[in-house]
Formats: structure tokens, C-alpha cells, sequence
């Protein structure tokens, strides 16, 4: 299925975001009676997940046929600054009364990353009732995208790349300080639906490289999304879209 791209003022991005969200999460459990939700983590979807955690929206969600997974998680406790999991309980989960979503974090409580990955995997494979080597179906995937081109924790040149079959992996950050937990790229674009959420000038570079240039995706990973099984939705601020020559304005 193609790419849609959505150009929007800057202020209006979270709104659309987040209608288009509750769409396809209603979608998804009027047909099935539940919906897998891959958050993303970064700075770009916090504004998006504070609307669906409040009024007029949060009351338009089924939470409780809901399953939260993580796209990826940085390797620090919970409580860290630099936690998808904090950053996304203190938008979103922590305002959602009962029933609230059902969802499995990273646990990164034990003793390496690469356990973390593993009991990830087993963690998704369990609730998502896979075999041993099964790609998940989740309904919805959000990813932001980084100035190098990053998904996810999927850096360029990352030897997590050529194992795109991986359900989720243990890597290191580029600047080598530290790890991160990652689901894998076929995982991540196995999704009925991807929705891309960039912002900002300062990705007006990488947004032409991703949607208009011909770079591999091992240069860059976000142009994965080429491979996609399913819809993939890019939902761009007009600052971040600014360099794209062929696109709706
Ligand atoms: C993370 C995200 C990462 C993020 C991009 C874009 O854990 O940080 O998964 O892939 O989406 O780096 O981040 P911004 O939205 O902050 O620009």
C-alpha cells in the first residue's frame, strides 16, 4: 500500500495527529474488538499524546481494548528523564482513568539489554498469541524520525538493520555512551498502519533525503518504510516539509 504525506501548520500537527490516530484505533477494535498501539518515543509525541489523554478526545478511545507496546526504549529506569516509558506515563497513561490500556513496557529491571530484548520479544510473542519466530501484525506503529534518518532506535549503518527479522534487539547509542531496546524493522513495518510524525526545521534536510532522495535505507533506515506491508501515513509541520519539492501544500 503507498505513503501519504500531510502537510500542516505547525500548531494544528497534534490535533490532526491525534484524530487521525483515534480513527484508526477505533477501526481497529470495531473490527477485531482490540488494537496493538506501538508508541513512539522522542520529544515530537508528547503534544499528541496529552490530547488523547484529555478531553474531547480520551473519552472517544476504547482504552481498555487497547495494547501499548513501546517502538523503543532507552536502556535507564523508569523513573529516568530519558525514559520513553516516564515521558509517555506523564502524557498519556498517568491521565487515563479506568478502564486504562493494557500495556507492556520494556523491563528494565534486569541485568543487560539484550536480556531486556529478549523478554520484549517473548513479552510481544505472548500477548499476541505468535510462534516462536513470528513477525506481530500490530495494528498501529507511530515513529518520529531522526536529523540522521533514525527510526525507532534503528541507526544508520546499525548491524540491527541486516537483522530486520529480529523482533527486538539491544543496541548501542552512536556516540557509543549508552543502549537502547529496539523493535526490529520488518516488526515495525509488518503494521497495518504507520504514521510518521516529524516536526520542526531542523528535519527539513532529512525529510527530502527520506521522501525525495534515493538513499539506501542502511544510509538511512527510515526509508524502510519503502518495504512497508501496510499504509504508512507521513503527517509533517510545514517547517519540517519546507525542502520537499513534489508535495500538497
Ligand atoms: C526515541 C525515538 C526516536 C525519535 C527520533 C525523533 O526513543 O528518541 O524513538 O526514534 O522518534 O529521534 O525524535 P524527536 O521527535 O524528538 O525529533
Amino acid at each position: 500500500m503507498g505513503a501519504s504525506i500531510e502537510v500542516v501548520e505547525p500548531r494544528l500537527l497534534p490535533g490532526v495527529v491525534a484524530d487521525e490516530i483515534i480513527h484508526s484505533v477505533a477501526d481497529a477494535v470495531d473490527e477485531k474488538g482490540r488494537c496493538s498501539l506501538v508508541l513512539s518515543g522522542g520529544g515530537s509525541p508528547g503534544a499528541i499524546y496529552r490530547l488523547l489523554s484529555h478531553p474531547p478526545r480520551v473519552s472517544e478511545a476504547k482504552w481498555d481494548k487497547i495494547q501499548i507496546y513501546w517502538g523503543d526504549e532507552r536502556w535507564v529506569a523508569k523513573d529516568d528523564s530519558q525514559s520513553n516509558y516516564r515521558m509517555t506515563h506523564e502524557t498519556l497513561l498517568a491521565h487515563i482513568k479506568d478502564p486504562k490500556p493494557m500495556f507492556s513496557s520494556v523491563d528494565v529491571s534486569v541485568d543487560t539489554p539484550e536480556e531486556a530484548a529478549q523478554k520484549y520479544a517473548e513479552t510481544i510473542r505472548k500477548n499476541e498469541g505468535l510462534g516462536q519466530d513470528e513477525l506481530p501484525s500490530f495494528d498501529l506503529v507511530l515513529l518520529g524520525l531522526g536529523s540522521d534518518g533514525h527510526i525507532a532506535s534503528i541507526f544508520p549503518e546499525s548491524p540491527v538493520i541486516k537483522n530486520s527479522k529480529e523482533l527486538c534487539s539491544a543496541v548501542r547509542t552512536p556516540d557509543g555512551k549508552g543502549h537502547r531496546i529496539t523493535i526490529g524493522l520488518d516488526a515495525l513495518f509488518s503494521a497495518k498502519q504507520v504514521i510518521f510524525i516529524v516536526r520542526g526545521e531542523r528535519k527539513a534536510d532529512i525529510v527530502k533525503k527520506v521522501l525525495e532522495g534515493d538513499d539506501p535505507f542502511e544510509k538511512i533506515p527510515a526509508r524502510y518504510y519503502l518495504n512497508a506491508k501496510g499504509s504508512v501515513m507521513w503527517f509533517l509541520d510545514s517547517a519540517a516539509a519546507k525542502k520537499l519539492t513534489n508535495v500538497p501544500r
